[in-house]
Formats: structure tokens, C-alpha cells, sequence
């Protein structure tokens, strides 16, 4: 969307689905064991230390597969793991043991959140600016915060980027500090007009993820660097218990495709002292 209102977004009807992931929402993605037994890249992972868990969205078109998996301590992730066809990077071969266990469960739930996609066994690499690298032909997004590793993927024919982004939810404390390097004056205060108290206090987590969310789905389309004052969040309106939307715009211009203005609908959760964001750009959306 191009213009400055905020818009929820307007769910297509009547188009092919994807199979409905998850048991609590629609919007949410859990891998069903189908799924872990489907793919040999993730078929002898033991399940102890590898539960899955629900993400969000970025919207209900069902054209997004999410997995996640509730992230243990790294030594018993890592026993878990290492059943699993994924690998570490040269360059994270000397890495402490919780930044290899991020490093490969966030591997596994690409795997599966592909599978979902219909590319099976298919390794989502890293590029040397650190960022993933999707199969040709997909889109998606990593992260491992809030006690999960979670990952979403579609195919390119939909969407010209996603972004998803988990924190658990910063310490009022903490939610002062961050404020400045996060949200212009007066952004927070703005943004929270709409919300219950609740989710006011959730705020500064939703903002400062959104905005990550936002960076991991515009930067393979933009390929540099931007902070999180060249966006704005602009609006965040609850549709559910701990859900909901928000709206983020650009500040600048990033790309001609991506130009001061632009802007974005995505949706939030919080739950389990966590949240998490996520950020979806249409392929209509990005021309
Ligand atoms: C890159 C960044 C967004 C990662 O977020 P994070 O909360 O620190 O970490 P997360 O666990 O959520 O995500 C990590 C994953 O992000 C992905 N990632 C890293 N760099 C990326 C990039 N340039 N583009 C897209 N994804 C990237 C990787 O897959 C990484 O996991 P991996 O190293 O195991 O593969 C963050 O460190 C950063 O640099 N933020 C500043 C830029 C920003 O957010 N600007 C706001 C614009 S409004």
C-alpha cells in the first residue's frame, strides 16, 4: 500500500491454501510430525530437545509456511541437531555451543517451513553479509529469540520478501533506555493510541521487533543497510487476545521499488513473556 491510511489487510477468498498448520489460529504455523517425518532432513532429529512450536503469520493467505522449535540448552540442542542433514558454516565451526544450536535448529525449521513449500531437503546457506540464503524461487526469513528458532518461507511467485523477528519482551527498565535509538519522538506515544494497557506495555518489544522483521524482509530487495530510524511505526490496532496488526512506513527512500512513504501492514503476537512480528510484502505489493 501506497497511501498513508491504515488499512487491515484484505484476505483473498477463494484461492488454493495452504494446509492450516496450526491447532490454535490460523494465523499461527506449527509443524505437524507429518511434516518431521516427511523430509529427510529433519527425520531422525530426536524429540526431546527439538519441540515445535507456533509462529505467527505475516498475513492469512496461508501463502507463508512457519515452523519454529522452542530452542533448550545448546549442549542438548546440539545432540538433538546433530541428527539432522543441516550444517554449520566454515566460519561458525569455532562458535560457542548456543550460537551453533541457533545457528542449526534455525536451519531445521527452514528446512521444514520449505518442505511446507513443497522444496523438499533443500538447505537454506548463509551469505557473507550474514544474511540466509533462500533456494531460487523462495523467499524467507530466520530468527532465534524469544526461546524459539523459527523460520518462514513462500514462494517467490507471492511474495517479494518476508521478515519475521522473536524477543522476549524488554524490561520496562530496558524499555526506556532502548526507546531513543528505536522510535522517533513522539512514534511510541503515537503508535499506542489504539492498544489496551497491556499491549501499550508490550509496545517498545513490538516496535523494536517489527522493525527487525521489516530489515530481514527488505534487505535481499534493498541490499544495504538501514537503521531503525528510517522507518516509522505508525499504527498498532488489536484483532485478538495478544494479536494483532501494525502498519510501518519509510522514512526514506531505500530503493525505487521501496520509496519514502512506502508502507507495510504486518501482524504481531505476544505470549509466554515473548514477541513475535511478522512483515510480508505481496509481489503486487513491491512493483
Ligand atoms: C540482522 C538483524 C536484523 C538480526 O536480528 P536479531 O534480532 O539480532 O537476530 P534474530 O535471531 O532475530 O535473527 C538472526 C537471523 O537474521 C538473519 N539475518 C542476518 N542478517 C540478515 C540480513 N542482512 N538480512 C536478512 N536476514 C538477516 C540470519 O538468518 C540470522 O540467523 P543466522 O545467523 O543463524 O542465519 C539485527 O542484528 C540487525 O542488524 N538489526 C539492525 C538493522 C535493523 O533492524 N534496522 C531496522 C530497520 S527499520
Amino acid at each position: 500500500m501506497r497511501d498513508g491510511a491504515f488499512r487491515p489487510p484484505t484476505f483473498a477468498k477463494g484461492r488454493p491454501q495452504a494446509p492450516q498448520l496450526g491447532h490454535n489460529s490460523p494465523m499461527l504455523g506449527e509443524p505437524s510430525m507429518k511434516h518431521w517425518a516427511g523430509s529427510r532432513t529433519i527425520a531422525s532429529l530426536s524429540d526431546r530437545a527439538t519441540r515445535s512450536a507456533s509462529f505467527i503469520a505475516p498475513d492469512a493467505s496461508g501463502d507463508a509456511s512457519l515452523a519454529a522449535l522452542e530452542l533448550h540448552g545448546p549442549d542438548e540442542m546440539l545432540r538433538s541437531l546433530a541428527g539432522s542433514a543441516c550444517r554449520l558454516p566454515s566460519e561458525l565451526e569455532r562458535a560457542v555451543p548456543k550460537r551453533k544450536a541457533e545457528y542449526l535448529a534455525g536451519r531445521v525449521v527452514a528446512a521444514i517451513a520449505l518442505s511446507q513449500c513443497g522444496a523438499m531437503d533443500v538447505h537454506v546457506g548463509r551469505n557473507v553479509d550474514g544474511s540466509p540464503r533462500w533456494p531460487a524461487g523462495f523467499v524467507g526469513a530466520l530468527t532465534h529469540g524469544g526461546g524459539l528458532a523459527a523460520a518462514a518461507a513462500a514462494p517467490a511467485s507471492r511474495y517479494a520478501g518476508i521478515g519475521i523477528d522473536a524477543e522476549y519482551l524488554l524490561e520496562p527498565r530496558v524499555r526506556e533506555e532502548v526507546a531513543e535509538s528505536i522510535a522517533a519522538p513522539g512514534e511510541l506515544a503515537a503508535a499506542q493510541l489504539a492498544l489496551s494497557d497491556a499491549m501499550q506495555r508490550a509496545l517498545p518489544t513490538i516496535l523494536f521487533s517489527a522493525k527487525e522483521s521489516l530489515f530481514k524482509c527488505l534487505y535481499p530487495q534493498v541490499g544495504e543497510f538501514f537503521g531503525f530510524h528510517d522507518a516509522r511505526f505508525v499504527e498498532a490496532r488489536e484483532d485478538g487476545v495478544g494479536a494483532g496488526f501494525f502498519r510501518l512506513e519509510l522514512v526514506r527512500s531505500l530503493h525505487p521499488t521501496f520509496p519514502r512513504g512506502w508502507g507495510v501492514v504486518g501482524r504481531f503476537a505476544v505470549a509466554n513473556g515473548a514477541v513475535q512480528t511478522a512483515v510480508g510484502v505481496r509481489q503486487w505489493d513491491a512493483r
